[in-house]
């Protein structure tokens, strides 16, 4: 959702804020701006639309030496160059940058209102700049306490004020907030991604901090004023990891990293001797995970489909009843934490609003709650109680693939792990880490073959509406299916179970509603075929993922996408490449904007 970036030092403010806030494109935005000052007042221009059109309207001599930039992803008032930030107060002398959602900024908008402060614009965000005015008396962080005191919701924001040349106020409740440090030069950010070409010294801001910044360096303190000791952390991942490296898309990209980044996720977790897996970040003895009786899985979006794969494993490998649910409507039904019960929150970004408070609301039962995560210091992993980093390294496009693959990876060496503390064999925990490693190459097999299924999104791009159909593990694949190509093709696709079709969706069916089958070598092979005759004798369209030589399935279906055999519970990780695949080429042969999709956010920090 909304990036922030702030910049004192030497360097050109202008360049290091417009290159931060295209590092941060990536998490949607529909306007930007920057505020910079130099020796004279502040300078804020911003634009509805790409950076692109925000770094055209900045004219050349414009510079400072400190600034603030932001994206803004609307939520309060439509999308135009005034409801942009930064916000500004009445005089044009304070400039604040916010992610989050004022929730009572309409009393005290009013009340400023009263008091004679004028507002430009529809948003939540601006009763800040006028709050820090009403009582700034030449000290920024104060003022900025003061103003924060009165806020109800959640916030990152960076302030500036044209009397305290290179200082900036940051702080941060409910959204990140990221200082970087170089030399003679401070950043804050909301994600490092907008200053690791700068510096891999960060530190995490908590919620309730604040941090005050020059060039020669930083201070940091909560709202009553007390000073805190921050851990300085090293950025591990490098500026090529974010760059697109000759690919059109980082989404590309990310499909194409999957044989590495699924072998990342596994590095250093398989123990062949004992023939199971190794999670340290877990904080769970053996014993522990001996007690666990039940697992509860709670997620959002691809990570929740995810979740769902990881349920189908627990409970065949690992005999434990798990259930699924998504995070946001967790969090507002009361949930139940019984005992013995092991939650699990799945998030790729560890920033999504509805599962770290979902996370929050179980935590504050009782519950042990783990995260699986990938981007390091993010705040899930730093509020659960432990948890696995799946190492994907930074997903930069908005629609969601190698994370995908990576979480379903670690739910793979966790049911390993319980599974062989329960009645996995030897034998079978063997096979199951040989089986997983035969992973990687496959998929290169998958992705050498995306040309033929470049032909078939050319072919299949005009239609209006897609079914994506698939039966026990790989029924949540057919909903990621469906997903990946809605979210960047804007084609209206919707994924089931193959078995539902009969009770609904089956009415659906005509020549203009291509089916796509999710046809594994399993036990449950025989009754998709039924299915998918069910479909054709429709007259329905029938494109079908089936294993190499599979010619039953060829002969029913009017297209095919051939994948390698694998065992049983492994096919999610190759069926969903060809999922992806086709999305990708069909957003791209559609002309749409595959990395940044409309309305979407990579990461959503509001509810
Ligand atoms: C995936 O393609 C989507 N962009 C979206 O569904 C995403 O998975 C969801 O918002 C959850 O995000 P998280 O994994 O960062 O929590």
């Amino acid at each position: 959702m909304c990036g922030i970036i702030g910049y004192c030092g030497p360097k050109s403010t202008v360049q290091v804020l417009i290159e931060g806030l295209k590092r941060l494109e990536y998490r949607g935005y529909d306007s930007a701006g920057v505020c910079v000052c130099g020796d004279g007042p502040l300078t804020c221009l911003k634009r509805k639309g790409k950076i692109r059109d925000l770094q055209g309207h900045v004219p050349a001599a414009t510079d400072g030496r400190w600034g603030i930039g932001h994206t803004r992803w609307a939520t309060h008032g439509e999308v135009n160059d005034v409801n942009a930030h930064p916000h500004l107060d009445c005089e044009g002398r304070i400039a604040v940058v916010h992610n989050g959602i004022i929730e009572n900024f309409a009393i005290l908008k009013e009340k400023l209102q009263s008091e004679g402060h004028s507002f430009a614009s529809e948003t939540d965000s601006e009763v800040i700049p006028h709050l820090i005015e009403k009582y700034y008396a030449g000290d920024l962080e104060e003022a900025v306490k003061k103003a924060l005191g009165l806020l109800k919701g959640t916030y990152g924001i960076v302030c500036m004020h044209v009397d305290q040349p290179q200082l900036l106020v940051g702080a941060r409740c409910g959204s990140p907030l990221v200082l970087g440090i170089g030399n003679e030069e401070m950043f804050l950010a909301s994600d490092v991604t907008a200053i690791i070409s700068h510096t891999k010294q960060v530190v995490y801001l908590e919620d309730g901090e604040v941090v005050t910044i020059t060039p020669s360096g930083y201070r940091t303190t909560d709202m009553r004023d007390q000073e805190i000791e921050k851990r300085v952390e090293l950025i591990s991942w490098e500026l090529e990891e974010i760059e697109k490296a000759g690919f059109a898309h980082f989404m590309e990209k990310e499909i194409f990293e999957q044989p590495e980044s699924i072998k990342r996720a596994m590095s250093g977790r398989l123990d062949h001797d004992q023939a199971t897996a190794h999670l340290g970040g877990l904080n769970m003895s053996n014993r522990d995970l001996l007690n666990v009786e039940r697992v509860r899985i709670v997620a959002a979006g691809t990570s929740f489909h995810a979740a769902m794969v990881g349920m189908y494993l627990l409970e065949s490998l690992a005999r434990v009843p798990c259930t699924v649910e998504i995070s946001s409507e967790l969090r507002y039904r009361n949930p139940i934490v019984e005992r013995n019960t092991l939650h699990f929150v799945v998030s790729q970004s560890g920033e999504t609003a509805d599962t770290l408070y979902a996370m929050r609301e179980l935590q504050r039962k009782g519950a042990t709650v783990l995260g699986i995560c990938n981007v390091v210091g993010s705040t899930i992993p730093r509020e659960s109680d432990g948890g696995v980093y799946i190492h994907s390294g930074p997903e930069i496009a908005v629609a969601s693939t190698k994370a995908f693959t990576s979480q379903i990876t670690v739910f793979y060496l966790f049911s390993l792990l319980l599974g062989r503390m329960r009645d996995l064999s030897f034998e079978a925990g063997k096979r199951f880490i040989q089986d997983l490693q035969s992973v990687p190459p496959k998929i290169e097999q998958i992705l050498s073959r995306s040309r033929s299924i470049l032909a078939l999104a050319e072919k299949y791009c005009c239609y209006k509406d897609f079914l994506f159909l698939g039966r026990g593990i790989n029924y949540p694949v057919a909903m990621e299916g469906a997903l990946k190509l809605k979210e960047i093709s804007y084609i209206h696709a919707e994924g089931y179970s193959a078995a539902e079709l009969k009770h609904g969706p089956i009415a659906l069916i005509n020549d203009e509603t291509p089916s796509v089958f999710l046809v594994p070598e399993d036990s449950l092979r025989d009754k998709i075929i039924s299915n998918m005759k069910e479909v054709k004798s429709r007259r329905g369209r029938v494109i079908a993922v089936a294993v190499e030589g599979d010619r039953e399935v060829e002969d029913i279906a009017d297209d095919l996408i051939e994948v390698p055999r694998i065992s049983e519970p492994f096919y999610p990780l190759l069926m969903v490449v060809p999922m992806q695949l086709m999305a990708y080429h069909c957003a791209v042969h559609l002309g749409r904007d595959v990395d940044q999709p409309r309305n979407l956010a990579k990461s959503v920090t509001v509810e």
